[in-house]
């Protein structure tokens, strides 16, 4: 479909928001799009107008926006364009629009120089033919008490935790989601405007934990408990997902407070990182009974710039030869030497390849969540050279899982 795509005007953001929640089958809400409105750019929304479609929404079919985010990678950070309202109108599907989109997207992330693009999938199998990979997973666990204790001699310390209003947690919690990111892949940097949205979506009886140590706040989460009476007892629901935690013993002991919440019978969380520290501390690990959780998708916009601006575990040097259909100057063979102080990614000509996979797999190993081994098995990595999986997988690795909190 040939239609006019550019990006809404000032009079044109209500119309947006409207064909945007249209698709996406929610109800319009007028309070929350005002809300909203802070954490969009105008100028990085993509609108496609169908004058035939008449008056409804301005004649907007198609939307796209993608937020300007810092996100952190192993070792370092990358600006990255973090997408999000990707929508087309019911009446307008499987015409090509959703492709429109991603090709002026992503010709527009090109040109900022944004290196990565990110969003979460409303569907699994949409993003992938755009070069996306899943770069991050997250357990969504459940634990049924009693039954938490922790392994004796791995106890939670002196540490004491304070409880308030979430709003007089919002400089502790800041703190430790940027000191959690520093060191944990995958996590976007949250402006003021981020933490006013998560606050102000936190429920009317949410609240929030803190632990100190040192004079600093160590540990911080918010949480919520959903009551429930069932004739045997006593059986609340308390909910926590923002928890952060910069030491053992403050992880050790805002999770102790979680756990220890009387009357409650269960302890249930939505997207935590896959290398959850409560599964060592539990005396019985398999009270966590994890759900594996589809994360953020991540797409290398820049091979060389991507791959030269992240850190590796190992040393490496590496000629990948990288399919990429939907942005062609990808396309071709790059060097990677990469080590733990950085790295350097540049064209290498008709240098022999190493390895050759497609960009989406670059994408989902970027992080550090796929290995190349289990790559090659599903026939997605070809090895040239004997030892160059090898090689790639003690590269690529870090030693904190990835793991996306926020959702856009
Ligand atoms: C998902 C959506 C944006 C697709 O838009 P569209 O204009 O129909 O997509 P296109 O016509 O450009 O399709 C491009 C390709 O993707 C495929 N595709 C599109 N939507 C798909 C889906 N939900 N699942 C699997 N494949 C899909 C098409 O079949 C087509 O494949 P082909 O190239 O092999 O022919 C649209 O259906 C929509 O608005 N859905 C509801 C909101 C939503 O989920 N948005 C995504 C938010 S992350």
């Amino acid at each position: 479909m040939d239609l006019e795509i550019r990006p809404a005007t000032e009079d044109e953001a209500e119309a947006f928001g409207r064909a945007s929640a249209l698709a996406f089958g929610a109800p319009f809400d007028a309070e929350r799009f005002s809300r909203s409105q802070p954490l969009v750019d105008l100028g990085r929304t993509l609108a496609a107008f169908d004058p035939g479609a008449g008056p409804l929404h301005d004649g907007i079919v198609a939307t796209a926006h993608s937020h300007a985010f810092e996100v952190s990678v192993p070792g370092a950070e990358s600006h990255a364009a973090g997408v999000a309202n990707v929508t087309v109108r019911p009446t307008h599907r499987r015409r090509g629009l959703l492709t429109a989109l991603m090709r002026r997207q992503l010709d527009d992330t090109h040109r900022r120089g944004e290196p990565l693009a990110c969003l979460w999938a409303s569907e699994a199998p949409i993003y992938r033919r755009f070069g996306y990979g899943l770069a991050t997973r997250g357990l969504r666990w459940q634990l049924e008490r009693p039954g938490t204790s922790f392994t004796p001699g791995l106890d939670a310390g002196a540490l004491e935790a304070r409880l308030m209003a979430p709003a007089d947690a919002r400089s502790a919690l800041a703190d430790l989601h940027e000191r959690t990111r520093a060191t944990t892949p995958a996590m976007v940097k949250r402006t003021q405007g981020w933490w006013d949205r998560i606050l102000h979506n936190a429920k009317g009886d949410t609240l929030a934990v803190v632990v100190e140590g040192a004079g600093r706040p160590e540990a911080a989460g918010l949480y919520s408990i959903a009551p429930s009476w069932a004739s045997a007892g006593p059986a609340n629901t308390l909910s926590a997902n923002e928890v952060y935690a910069v030491t053992p013993q403050a992880y050790a002991a805002v999770w102790r407070y979680l756990l220890d919440v009387d009357l409650v019978g269960r302890v249930t969380t939505f997207h935590r990182p896959l290398d959850e520290p409560l599964q060592w501390l539990l005396a019985n690990p398999r009270a966590l009974q994890p759900a594996l959780v589809e994360g953020l998708w991540a797409r290398l916009v820049d091979v060389g710039a991507a791959l030269g601006g992240r850190r590796y575990w190992a040393e490496a040097h590496l000629v990948l030869d990288v399919t990429d259909r939907f942005c062609p100057w990808n396309e071709g063979r790059w060097r990677l030497d990469a080590g733990i102080d950085g790295a350097s990614c540049e064209r290498a000509g008709s240098a022999d390849p190493d390895l050759h996979l497609d960009v989406a797999d670059l994408g989902a190993s970027y992080m550090g969540l796929a290995v190349f081994g289990s790559l090659q098995r599903a026939g997605l990595v070809d090895e040239d050279r004997p030892g160059a999986i090898r090689e790639a997988d003690r590269a690529f690795a870090w030693s904190t899982a990835p793991w996306a909190v926020t959702f856009f």
